[in-house]
Protein backbone atom coordinates (compact mmCIF):
# COMPACT_ATOMS: atom_id res chain seq x y z
CA UNK A 1 0.00 0.00 0.00
CA UNK A 2 1.85 3.60 -0.79
CA UNK A 3 2.16 5.70 1.59
CA UNK A 4 -1.25 8.05 1.81
CA UNK A 5 -0.07 11.65 2.33
CA UNK A 6 -1.66 13.44 5.22
CA UNK A 7 -3.38 16.91 5.58
CA UNK A 8 -1.03 18.64 6.51
CA UNK A 9 1.23 17.07 3.54
CA UNK A 10 -1.63 17.80 0.89
CA UNK A 11 -2.07 21.53 2.59
CA UNK A 12 1.68 22.43 1.98
CA UNK A 13 1.33 21.25 -1.58
CA UNK A 14 -1.90 23.23 -2.30
CA UNK A 15 -1.83 26.34 -4.11
CA UNK A 16 -3.73 29.10 -2.57
CA UNK A 17 -4.08 32.99 -2.87
CA UNK A 18 -3.78 33.29 0.86
CA UNK A 19 -1.59 30.80 2.58
CA UNK A 20 -3.53 31.99 5.75
CA UNK A 21 -6.92 29.59 4.80
CA UNK A 22 -4.81 26.67 5.11
CA UNK A 23 -3.98 27.41 9.04
CA UNK A 24 -8.11 28.14 9.27
CA UNK A 25 -8.57 24.33 7.72
CA UNK A 26 -6.23 23.22 10.11
CA UNK A 27 -7.85 24.77 13.03
CA UNK A 28 -10.97 23.36 12.37
CA UNK A 29 -9.76 19.83 10.92
CA UNK A 30 -8.84 19.54 14.80
CA UNK A 31 -11.60 20.46 16.21
CA UNK A 32 -13.42 18.30 14.43
CA UNK A 33 -11.00 15.20 15.52
CA UNK A 34 -12.25 16.42 19.26
CA UNK A 35 -15.64 16.21 17.30
CA UNK A 36 -15.45 12.96 16.67
CA UNK A 37 -14.88 11.76 20.19
CA UNK A 38 -17.17 13.34 21.70
CA UNK A 39 -19.32 12.19 19.23
CA UNK A 40 -18.31 8.65 19.60
CA UNK A 41 -18.67 8.82 23.44
CA UNK A 42 -22.68 9.59 23.25
CA UNK A 43 -23.96 8.12 26.18
CA UNK A 44 -20.85 7.17 28.03
CA UNK A 45 -20.21 11.02 28.17
CA UNK A 46 -23.58 11.81 28.93
CA UNK A 47 -23.55 14.46 26.23
CA UNK A 48 -27.01 12.42 24.22
CA UNK A 49 -30.15 14.08 24.73
CA UNK A 50 -32.01 17.63 24.43
CA UNK A 51 -30.33 20.92 25.95
CA UNK A 52 -33.66 22.32 27.07
CA UNK A 53 -33.37 25.21 24.47
CA UNK A 54 -34.60 26.51 20.94
CA UNK A 55 -32.33 28.18 19.25
CA UNK A 56 -32.33 31.20 16.34
CA UNK A 57 -33.83 28.11 14.12
CA UNK A 58 -36.73 27.42 16.38
CA UNK A 59 -35.35 23.91 16.81
CA UNK A 60 -35.01 22.37 19.98
CA UNK A 61 -31.12 22.42 21.12
CA UNK A 62 -29.51 18.71 21.21
CA UNK A 63 -26.88 18.73 24.01
CA UNK A 64 -24.24 18.35 21.77
CA UNK A 65 -25.01 21.17 19.02
CA UNK A 66 -23.93 22.97 21.86
CA UNK A 67 -21.22 21.02 23.11
CA UNK A 68 -19.80 21.31 19.08
CA UNK A 69 -20.38 24.14 18.75
CA UNK A 70 -18.38 25.72 21.53
CA UNK A 71 -15.41 23.55 20.60
CA UNK A 72 -15.59 25.14 16.57
CA UNK A 73 -15.72 28.41 18.25
CA UNK A 74 -12.88 28.13 20.75
CA UNK A 75 -10.69 26.88 18.14
CA UNK A 76 -11.40 29.13 15.56
CA UNK A 77 -11.13 32.44 18.27
CA UNK A 78 -7.85 31.68 18.85
CA UNK A 79 -7.01 31.24 15.39
CA UNK A 80 -5.19 34.79 14.43
CA UNK A 81 -6.20 34.46 10.73
CA UNK A 82 -10.35 34.47 12.10
CA UNK A 83 -11.75 37.72 11.84
CA UNK A 84 -15.27 36.47 12.66
CA UNK A 85 -17.57 33.73 12.47
CA UNK A 86 -21.16 32.58 12.49
CA UNK A 87 -23.18 29.35 13.37
CA UNK A 88 -26.45 27.58 12.74
CA UNK A 89 -25.87 27.76 16.97
CA UNK A 90 -25.72 31.38 17.36
CA UNK A 91 -27.99 33.79 16.52
CA UNK A 92 -25.64 36.61 16.01
CA UNK A 93 -21.46 36.58 14.61
CA UNK A 94 -18.60 36.71 16.98
CA UNK A 95 -15.60 38.59 16.03
CA UNK A 96 -12.39 38.83 17.16
CA UNK A 97 -11.19 41.86 17.56
CA UNK A 98 -9.39 41.07 14.38
CA UNK A 99 -9.13 42.42 10.21
CA UNK A 100 -7.80 41.06 7.34
CA UNK A 101 -8.15 37.22 7.34
CA UNK A 102 -10.92 35.20 7.02
CA UNK A 103 -14.87 34.46 7.97
CA UNK A 104 -16.02 31.31 8.82
CA UNK A 105 -19.51 30.29 8.89
CA UNK A 106 -20.10 26.85 10.17
CA UNK A 107 -22.73 23.90 10.85
CA UNK A 108 -21.23 22.32 13.76
CA UNK A 109 -23.54 19.21 14.15
CA UNK A 110 -26.05 18.39 10.99
CA UNK A 111 -28.59 16.01 11.05
CA UNK A 112 -29.02 16.21 15.01
CA UNK A 113 -32.10 14.40 14.85
CA UNK A 114 -29.91 11.28 14.27
CA UNK A 115 -27.69 11.52 17.35
CA UNK A 116 -29.39 9.43 19.98
CA UNK A 117 -30.27 6.91 17.44
CA UNK A 118 -26.40 6.51 16.27
CA UNK A 119 -27.01 6.90 12.90
CA UNK A 120 -24.63 9.37 10.68
CA UNK A 121 -24.08 13.15 11.66
CA UNK A 122 -21.87 15.82 10.55
CA UNK A 123 -19.72 19.43 10.43
CA UNK A 124 -20.04 22.18 7.70
CA UNK A 125 -17.92 24.93 6.98
CA UNK A 126 -17.60 27.77 4.86
CA UNK A 127 -14.27 29.85 4.71
CA UNK A 128 -14.83 33.47 3.31
CA UNK A 129 -12.32 36.12 2.63
CA UNK A 130 -12.87 38.70 6.00
CA UNK A 131 -12.62 42.95 4.98
CA UNK A 132 -8.89 43.68 5.08
CA UNK A 133 -9.30 47.39 6.30
CA UNK A 134 -11.84 46.92 9.22
CA UNK A 135 -13.32 44.45 11.45
CA UNK A 136 -16.15 42.53 10.18
CA UNK A 137 -19.95 43.21 10.47
CA UNK A 138 -23.13 40.81 9.79
CA UNK A 139 -23.09 42.11 6.33
CA UNK A 140 -19.53 40.84 5.90
CA UNK A 141 -20.60 36.96 5.92
CA UNK A 142 -23.56 38.26 3.43
CA UNK A 143 -21.01 36.82 -0.14
CA UNK A 144 -22.44 34.94 -2.74
CA UNK A 145 -20.94 31.07 -2.51
CA UNK A 146 -18.93 31.60 -5.54
CA UNK A 147 -16.54 33.57 -3.11
CA UNK A 148 -16.18 31.22 -0.42
CA UNK A 149 -12.64 30.30 -0.20
CA UNK A 150 -12.75 27.09 0.74
CA UNK A 151 -15.17 24.37 2.13
CA UNK A 152 -15.55 21.43 3.80
CA UNK A 153 -17.67 19.04 5.80
CA UNK A 154 -16.61 16.02 8.39
CA UNK A 155 -18.78 12.84 8.29
CA UNK A 156 -18.76 11.18 11.47
CA UNK A 157 -20.20 7.47 10.37
CA UNK A 158 -18.08 4.24 10.02
CA UNK A 159 -15.11 6.46 9.36
CA UNK A 160 -14.84 9.60 9.98
CA UNK A 161 -13.71 11.64 6.90
CA UNK A 162 -13.29 15.08 5.92
CA UNK A 163 -14.01 16.03 2.49
CA UNK A 164 -12.61 19.54 1.17
CA UNK A 165 -12.00 21.70 -1.71
CA UNK A 166 -9.12 24.79 -1.11
CA UNK A 167 -8.63 25.83 -5.01
CA UNK A 168 -9.66 23.34 -7.14
CA UNK A 169 -10.49 20.01 -7.24
CA UNK A 170 -12.30 17.95 -4.25
CA UNK A 171 -10.10 15.60 -1.43
CA UNK A 172 -11.03 12.91 0.79
CA UNK A 173 -9.33 12.58 4.30
CA UNK A 174 -9.82 9.56 6.54
CA UNK A 175 -9.18 9.77 10.27
CA UNK A 176 -7.00 7.06 11.47
CA UNK A 177 -6.76 6.06 15.05
CA UNK A 178 -3.73 8.13 15.79
CA UNK A 179 -6.12 11.38 14.83
CA UNK A 180 -4.12 11.98 12.05
CA UNK A 181 -6.16 12.70 8.59
CA UNK A 182 -4.65 10.80 5.68
CA UNK A 183 -6.11 11.18 2.19
CA UNK A 184 -8.06 8.41 0.76
CA UNK A 185 -9.70 9.50 -2.24
CA UNK A 186 -7.55 12.18 -4.12
CA UNK A 187 -10.35 12.96 -7.05
CA UNK A 188 -13.49 12.71 -5.95
CA UNK A 189 -15.98 13.19 -9.14
CA UNK A 190 -19.96 13.24 -8.99
CA UNK A 191 -21.26 10.66 -12.21
CA UNK A 192 -23.34 12.79 -14.32
CA UNK A 193 -26.26 9.93 -14.06
CA UNK A 194 -27.82 8.24 -11.49
CA UNK A 195 -30.91 6.05 -10.65
CA UNK A 196 -31.06 7.29 -6.95
CA UNK A 197 -32.93 10.24 -5.59
CA UNK A 198 -32.93 11.62 -1.70
CA UNK A 199 -36.30 13.18 -0.54
CA UNK A 200 -37.88 13.01 2.33
CA UNK A 201 -40.83 11.57 1.35
CA UNK A 202 -43.12 12.28 3.54
CA UNK A 203 -43.54 16.08 2.58
CA UNK A 204 -44.84 14.82 -0.86
CA UNK A 205 -47.92 16.54 -0.25
CA UNK A 206 -46.77 19.91 0.29
CA UNK A 207 -44.44 19.84 -2.38
CA UNK A 208 -44.89 22.35 -5.52
CA UNK A 209 -46.10 20.81 -8.58
CA UNK A 210 -42.63 20.37 -10.74
CA UNK A 211 -41.24 18.64 -7.39
CA UNK A 212 -44.40 16.24 -7.63
CA UNK A 213 -43.84 15.91 -11.65
CA UNK A 214 -40.32 14.87 -11.29
CA UNK A 215 -40.49 12.37 -8.14
CA UNK A 216 -43.54 10.95 -9.75
CA UNK A 217 -41.16 10.24 -13.17
CA UNK A 218 -38.77 8.43 -11.12
CA UNK A 219 -41.36 6.35 -8.89
CA UNK A 220 -42.68 5.44 -12.46
CA UNK A 221 -39.88 2.95 -12.91
CA UNK A 222 -38.41 1.73 -16.24
CA UNK A 223 -42.33 1.68 -17.71
CA UNK A 224 -42.92 5.43 -16.77
CA UNK A 225 -40.90 8.20 -18.75
CA UNK A 226 -37.93 7.63 -16.90
CA UNK A 227 -37.18 4.36 -18.70
CA UNK A 228 -35.12 3.28 -15.82
CA UNK A 229 -36.05 2.15 -12.35
CA UNK A 230 -34.86 4.61 -9.11
CA UNK A 231 -33.63 3.56 -5.47
CA UNK A 232 -34.52 5.98 -2.61
CA UNK A 233 -31.98 6.98 -0.12
CA UNK A 234 -32.72 9.75 2.95
CA UNK A 235 -30.56 9.57 6.15
CA UNK A 236 -31.75 13.23 7.29
CA UNK A 237 -28.45 14.46 7.81
CA UNK A 238 -27.47 16.37 4.50
CA UNK A 239 -23.46 15.81 5.10
CA UNK A 240 -24.32 11.78 5.25
CA UNK A 241 -26.92 11.99 1.83
CA UNK A 242 -24.14 14.38 0.09
CA UNK A 243 -21.40 12.68 0.67
CA UNK A 244 -22.95 9.22 -0.44
CA UNK A 245 -23.56 10.99 -4.06
CA UNK A 246 -20.07 11.98 -3.78
CA UNK A 247 -19.05 8.65 -3.66
CA UNK A 248 -21.99 7.01 -6.16
CA UNK A 249 -23.99 9.59 -7.55
CA UNK A 250 -27.39 10.78 -7.39
CA UNK A 251 -29.71 13.57 -6.72
CA UNK A 252 -30.62 15.46 -3.17
CA UNK A 253 -33.54 17.69 -2.83
CA UNK A 254 -35.21 19.63 0.27
CA UNK A 255 -37.39 21.74 -1.97
CA UNK A 256 -39.84 24.43 -0.56
CA UNK A 257 -43.29 22.61 0.29
CA UNK A 258 -46.54 24.51 1.87
CA UNK A 259 -45.91 23.39 5.17
CA UNK A 260 -44.01 26.74 6.25
CA UNK A 261 -44.93 29.00 3.12
CA UNK A 262 -42.87 31.85 3.95
CA UNK A 263 -39.66 29.53 4.53
CA UNK A 264 -38.47 28.99 1.48
CA UNK A 265 -37.07 25.77 2.58
CA UNK A 266 -35.41 23.82 5.51
CA UNK A 267 -31.54 24.05 4.64
CA UNK A 268 -29.67 27.19 5.51
CA UNK A 269 -27.77 29.16 2.48
CA UNK A 270 -24.59 30.18 4.48
CA UNK A 271 -23.48 27.23 6.47
CA UNK A 272 -25.21 23.64 4.28
CA UNK A 273 -26.45 24.99 1.00
CA UNK A 274 -23.08 27.54 0.27
CA UNK A 275 -20.37 25.06 1.41
CA UNK A 276 -22.26 21.96 -0.14
CA UNK A 277 -22.55 23.70 -3.44
CA UNK A 278 -19.24 24.07 -4.18
CA UNK A 279 -18.37 20.92 -2.97
CA UNK A 280 -20.88 19.66 -5.47
CA UNK A 281 -19.54 21.96 -8.15
CA UNK A 282 -16.22 21.11 -7.65
CA UNK A 283 -16.80 17.59 -7.96
CA UNK A 284 -18.78 18.31 -11.59
CA UNK A 285 -22.07 18.04 -10.36
CA UNK A 286 -24.61 20.89 -9.74
CA UNK A 287 -26.64 22.63 -6.86
CA UNK A 288 -29.55 24.43 -7.66
CA UNK A 289 -32.45 26.17 -5.95
CA UNK A 290 -34.50 24.44 -8.41
CA UNK A 291 -33.60 26.89 -10.70
CA UNK A 292 -30.35 29.20 -9.91
CA UNK A 293 -27.37 27.76 -9.24
CA UNK A 294 -27.25 27.91 -5.56
CA UNK A 295 -23.67 29.95 -5.62
CA UNK A 296 -25.04 32.70 -7.26
CA UNK A 297 -27.70 33.69 -5.29
CA UNK A 298 -26.84 36.90 -3.35
CA UNK A 299 -27.63 36.18 0.50
CA UNK A 300 -29.96 38.71 2.13
CA UNK A 301 -30.23 37.33 5.98
CA UNK A 302 -27.61 35.11 8.18
CA UNK A 303 -29.79 32.22 8.68
CA UNK A 304 -31.69 32.12 5.51
CA UNK A 305 -33.21 29.12 4.12
CA UNK A 306 -32.88 27.90 0.91
CA UNK A 307 -34.57 24.94 -1.49
CA UNK A 308 -31.48 22.57 -2.33
CA UNK A 309 -31.40 20.69 -5.47
CA UNK A 310 -28.06 19.07 -5.95
CA UNK A 311 -26.24 16.04 -7.10
CA UNK A 312 -25.37 14.53 -10.68
CA UNK A 313 -25.83 17.08 -13.18
CA UNK A 314 -28.06 15.62 -16.00
CA UNK A 315 -30.64 14.74 -12.87
CA UNK A 316 -30.39 18.52 -11.51
CA UNK A 317 -30.81 19.70 -15.15
CA UNK A 318 -34.31 17.50 -15.46
CA UNK A 319 -35.43 18.70 -11.67
CA UNK A 320 -34.85 22.38 -13.22
CA UNK A 321 -36.80 21.31 -16.53
CA UNK A 322 -39.49 19.31 -14.43
P1 LIG B 1 -29.35 20.25 11.40
O1 LIG B 1 -29.33 18.96 12.17
O2 LIG B 1 -27.99 20.89 11.31
O3 LIG B 1 -30.40 21.20 11.90
O4 LIG B 1 -29.69 19.91 9.87
C1 LIG B 1 -30.62 18.94 9.61
C2 LIG B 1 -31.04 19.08 8.15
C3 LIG B 1 -30.17 18.29 7.18
O5 LIG B 1 -29.03 17.74 7.76
C4 LIG B 1 -31.08 17.20 6.69
O6 LIG B 1 -30.90 16.98 5.31
C5 LIG B 1 -32.46 17.72 6.99
O7 LIG B 1 -32.34 18.61 8.09
C6 LIG B 1 -33.40 16.62 7.36
O8 LIG B 1 -34.69 17.22 7.48
P2 LIG B 1 -35.96 16.29 7.87
O9 LIG B 1 -35.71 15.84 9.28
O10 LIG B 1 -37.13 17.23 7.70
O11 LIG B 1 -35.97 15.15 6.88
MN1 LIG C 1 -30.23 22.18 13.73
MN1 LIG D 1 -27.51 21.02 9.25
MN1 LIG E 1 -26.84 21.61 12.87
Amino acid sequence: MTTLIDLAGHLAAEQTADEAVKDVVAVIAAACVQISRVVASGAISGSLGAAGQINVQDEEQKKLDIITNDILREALKACPAVAGLASEELEAIETAGRKGGFLVTFDPLDGSSNIDVNVSVGTIFSILPAPDDREPNEQDFLLPGRQQVAAGYVVYGPQTMLVLTLSRGVFGFTLSADGTWLMTHDAVAISPETAEFAINMSNQRHWAEPVRRYIEGCLQGKDGPRGKNFNMRWVASMVADVHRILMRGGIFLYPWDAREPDKPGKLRLLYEANPMALIVERAGGKATDGQTAILDLQPTKLHQRVPVVLGSANEVDRVSAA
